[in-house]
């Protein structure tokens, strides 16, 4: 196994923990030598066993692992990686193509920065001859943030970089019993610290790779497996047996609720109307049944302070009861595209009807996003074909990307949010 030399850099000050340099000084090792023994070293983005990594490899990997679980991510990687196996071929591809291949992974934020990034990689390697070299350098890449770049660094090029995700959080508040909250800028800082006086300056790519397994297979969230640790002897948080009280975070407001009606508006061939959603915004690019928003709850949804907005009272003053809205609300929760839908609906007398009498309309769909659960109740539209031809029109006029598509055809060539996918199914 290669050698290894702690991070001793004098500058760098012991004052974030109350462990010897002799414990820091080992960290690295202790880790490094379980890793070599009982870590992953299959996991098709790794780049610690070759001399040429690849940093695009990583860097795809990482943004998909940002949010998400290994075991998820594997099939996403496994797709991209066929469809787009360099950068440049990511760059190439229209967004469409994208959007498909990262449909079902969520935060789909990360998939239109992966592919402005690929954009903005290609120019640099354009101007240089290669990838960015320095940290700076990744982060001026869309959606890298100081840990992905460091991760790039260190496992994507070999060169030295510190990461600091939250599976090195974890590992770490509960190592030195780090008891400030992690969403604070102070503590932020501390633990970069930490983790950069912890970071060997050799090898730092395999460093980082071991304590985020560890951090993923060990050092879990509520079932940390502390007899197997390599740190177990000098673990803070372990000595307490309050491992699970860290990392220490401020208790979360309960996400407010929202409901709308997810309208299956069917042409005469039985194809459903799909809509492709404005780039900024929920879902942002990929594509979706129009929307018909109701109301929103603040709070915990049937809870006794939970304040209510929805959409009745204001405009459009044509708008039945149950999807009016003043003015804000209703912009704010339907597109431009939902408007021309809604309102035109209206006009035409045509009404919305629960998909099936059971206890679909009673039992709504939940999808949970970061910021609210959604609570979608599929309703069904049938035009004829006039009808169709002057939705498609009025929609069409107003630059809205459209497609009339049966579910399966939908399925296999449209970006759709997972939300979408649980309706069809
Ligand atoms: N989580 C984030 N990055 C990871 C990686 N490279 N391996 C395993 N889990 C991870």
């Amino acid at each position: 196994m290669t050698q290894l030399t702690a991070n001793s850099d004098p500058t760098l000050s012991n004052n974030t923990t109350s462990h010897s340099p002799t414990s820091l000084n080992s960290f690295a090792p202790r880790l490094l030598n379980w890793f070599a023994e009982n870590g992953r070293h299959d996991l098709p983005w790794q780049q610690h066993q070759t001399d040429t990594p690849n940093p695009y490899i990583v860097w795809l990997s990482e943004v998909m692992l940002q949010q998400t679980q290994v075991t998820t991510v594997l099939p996403y990687f496994a797709r991209f990686m066929a469809s787009f196996p360099t950068v440049q071929d990511l760059a190439a591809a229209e967004w469409d193509t994208v959007a498909e291949h990262w449909a079902g992974l969520g935060y789909y934020a990360r998939a239109r920065n992966l592919h402005k990034g690929a954009k903005q990689l290609v120019e640099v390697i354009d101007e240089t001859g290669n990838f960015p070299q320095t940290l700076a350098g990744w982060e001026a890449i869309s959606g890298i943030g100081p840990s992905t770049a460091g991760a790039i660094m260190a496992m994507g090029l070999h060169h030295y970089g510190v990461i600091c995700d939250g599976n090195v959080k974890r590992v770490i508040t509960r190592w030195a019993a780090i008891d400030g909250d992690i969403t604070k800028s102070a503590t932020t800082k501390e633990l970069w610290a930490l983790a950069e006086r912890l970071t060997p300056t050799k090898n730092s790519g395999l460093f980082a790779q071991a304590i985020m397994d560890m951090g993923a297979t060990l050092c879990t969230r509520s079932k940390p497996a502390c007899l197997l640790c390599p740190l177990k002897e000098d673990c803070l948080a372990h000595s307490q047996g309050r491992e699970t009280d860290y990392p220490v975070k401020a208790k979360k407001q309960p996400k407010p609720s929202k409901f709308s009606n997810a309208l299956l508006v069917k042409d005469a061939s039985g194809n459903i109307l799909w809509l492709q959603r404005p780039d900024n915004g929920i879902w942002g690019g990929l594509w979706s049944l129009p929307l018909q928003f109701i109301e929103k709850i603040e709070g915990k949804a049937n809870g006794s302070t939970e304040k209510k907005i929805d959409a009745s009272d204001n405009k459009p003053s044509d708008v039945p009861h149950d999807v009016r809205s003043n003015e804000k609300v209703y912009e704010a929760e339907f597109t431009t595209a939902e408007q021309i839908i809604n309102e035109w609906l209206i006009k035409n007398k045509l009404v919305a009807v629960p998909i099936s009498k059971t206890l679909l309309d009673e039992a709504p769909i939940k999808h949970s996003l970061t910021h609210f659960h959604w609570y979608l109740t599929p309703q069904s539209v049938n035009l004829n074909t006039k009808q169709t031809a002057k939705i498609t029109k009025a929609l069409k006029a107003a630059d809205i990307n459209i497609n009339w598509l049966n579910a399966d055809d939908a399925q296999a060539t449209l970006g759709l949010p997972r939300a979408m996918v649980k309706i069809l199914e």
